[in-house]
Order: C-alpha cells, then sequence, then structure tokens
C-alpha cells in the first residue's frame, strides 16, 4: 500500500494483523506505482498478504489495468479503496467500482456523495458480497442464525435516505462540479501549476493541483488563506511520517518513498463545492495566481 493516502486503510489492515510496506507513487500519477510494487514482490513474495491500492483523491487509476495483470501473475488479492470515488470514471470511461477483488466507497460527508458517515462495498465476486453482508448483520444468515463472526455495520436508515435523494441528482451535480475542475484547470495550466491525469473524469471532491516547488505550494497557501479560501494538502504528511509509524519503526516497513514525498511537499487541494458561485471560483483562482506572484 502507498503512503500517499489516508490512515483508514492502514489502520483496516493493522486490525486485520497485517503489516503495512510502504511503497511509493507515480510522480507523474501521484498514484501508487506498480513498478514500486514489482520491485517487492520479487524479493519478498512470500510476506505479502494482499494489495490495497487507493484511487488516490478519488481518481480512477491509469494504471489499472497493470495492477490487474500483476495480482493475477502473483497471485494476490487488490482491495481498492476508492473511497472519494463515488461518481469518478477510470480513463476508458467505465464507472469505479468494478475492478480488483473488491472496491470501497466513502459516502462521509466530505464526499460528493455525502450521506453523513457510512459507505459501500462493490464487488463482482457473489461469494464476497454475501459474506460482507453477513459480516455487517452479526454474522447472521438468512434464517437470523448466527453462523460466523460479525458486528453491526448496518447503515442507518436516515443515512440511506438522505442517499438515495441524493442519488436523484448527482449526475447534475458531478457535471457541475466538473465545470468547476476545468475552469480551475483552464486558468492555473498555463501558469505552471500540474493537475493529475484522469482528473477530469472524477467526482471531485476536491481540486488538486501540485505547484512547481515546496515554497511556491507555501505561498500559494498564505495567499488562499488570506483571500479567506480554505484549502487542504491531501495526503501530508504521508501516512510514514505520522507520529505513529515515525515513533514506532516496527509497526511498519518502509520503502523508498521520494515521489511520495515531493507530492506530499508540492501539493495544494482547492475547494470544488455544488453550484459554485462564478465569484468564488475566481477568488480561488487569483489567490493562487497571486500566490504565484509573491
Ligand atoms: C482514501 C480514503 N480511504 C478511506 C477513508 C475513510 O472513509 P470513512 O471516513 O468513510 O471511513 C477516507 C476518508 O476520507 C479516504 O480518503
Amino acid at each position: 500500500m502507498p503512503s500517499f493516502t489516508f490512515i483508514a486503510v492502514t489502520q483496516a489492515a493493522q486490525w486485520n494483523r497485517y503489516r503495512p510496506w510502504f511503497i511509493d507513487i507515480d510522480p507523474h500519477t501521484w498514484q501508487t506505482s506498480p513498478d514500486a510494487a514489482r520491485e517487492i514482490l520479487e524479493d519478498h513474495r512470500d510476506h505479502i498478504a494482499g494489495i490495497v491500492l487507493p484511487n488516490a483523491l478519488g481518481v480512477g487509476s491509469p494504471h489499472i489495468d497493470e495492477w490487474e495483470r500483476l495480482s493475477q501473475e502473483w497471485d494476490l488479492p487488490i482491495v481498492i479503496d476508492s473511497a472519494a470515488g463515488f461518481g469518478s470514471k477510470y480513463a476508458d470511461s467505465t464507472p469505479l467500482g468494478s475492478r480488483g477483488s473488491c472496491e470501497i466507497f466513502s459516502f462521509h460527508s466530505t464526499k460528493p456523495f455525502g450521506i453523513g458517515e457510512g459507505g459501500a462495498l462493490v464487488s463482482l465476486s457473489r461469494p464476497l458480497i454475501e459474506t460482507t453482508h453477513d459480516f455487517q448483520n452479526f454474522g447472521f444468515n438468512e434464517s437470523k442464525i448466527c453462523y460466523t463472526l460479525g458486528l453491526n455495520g448496518k447503515m442507518s436508515e436516515i443515512a440511506a435516505s438522505i442517499g438515495r435523494r441524493q442519488l436523484e441528482d448527482f449526475d447534475s451535480r458531478l457535471n457541475d462540479r466538473g465545470e468547476t475542475f476545468k475552469i480551475y484547470r483552464e486558468a492555473l495550466s498555463d501558469a505552471g501549476m500540474s493537475f493529475q491525469p484522469n482528473a477530469e473524469n472524477s467526482s471531485h471532491f476536491c481540486a488538486s493541483i501540485c505547484a512547481e516547488t515546496h515554497e511556491q505550494k507555501l505561498n500559494i497557501r498564505e495567499s488562499l488563506t488570506a483571500h479567506r479560501v480554505q484549502s487542504r494538502d491531501y495526503y501530508n504528511p504521508p501516512l510514514h511520517l505520522h507520529d505513529y509509524f515515525r515513533l514506532n519503526p516496527t509497526q511498519a516497513k518502509v520503502g523508498t518513498l521520494k515521489a511520495t514525498e515531493q507530492v506530499c511537499s508540492r501539493i495544494i487541494s482547492l475547494p470544488i463545492h455544488d453550484q459554485m458561485d462564478p465569484e468564488n471560483r475566481d477568488r480561488v483562482i487569483s489567490a493562487v495566481l497571486k500566490g504565484l506572484d509573491s
């Protein structure tokens, strides 16, 4: 798994008694690098239980075919963390949700399809769906007999009804967010900001850009704050630099993470929301451009 992601996947692996092995991302796509995985597999296959592959920032990984080939070649399951990617598409225009052993979406309120808390596991494997379904319902079978260990992971009725309502105009909200993304990209690419490949096909929980240097990033973020624009820098710090891993080196194995650290030092996540007022879009753009001039 990469270090360039959110802590939840790492913790899920650890609760299942696996030890994370952080590998690097591709510097151009900001997605987990299949080459980095291959390098480890060639020498350490016996120590690897599976692949955790995030679709970084909710953007469908352009390397997905290569990952699936790798998983077949090395006989390893791939759990795809598509947390922010409900509504996003892979580069071939297929929606996220049908690749790997399963894909998992988050419906947390920070996501375009936000229902409060909750999510969904999607898979082409019926046994996996059935086992997961029973697990999140106390390990009951259809006759309400507990046959395996489970817990209460059910979605609440209130969250589910918010989700059903959200589905009604979800496509038009996605188009609207896509418009804002296009406007940002047109205005900022010429100024030297780079964007993630295939981000145009994503659901845009935010719009992440990479400045050319760390200093530029700091100036841009300062300017955004001065213009009353809240920005973030997902996923900085990368996981291996959080105290839990930094101070407890036995908790994870850490590969060479040069691209991860470089992208983290330059990344800025700009706000996108539904029906964004053109004046607010302009304020974001002009704050970035002013930051570049300082
Ligand atoms: C990449 C990634 N994985 C997992 C999660 C956790 O999702 P949830 O908050 O629904 O548990 C998030 C949340 O932001 C995320 O960004």
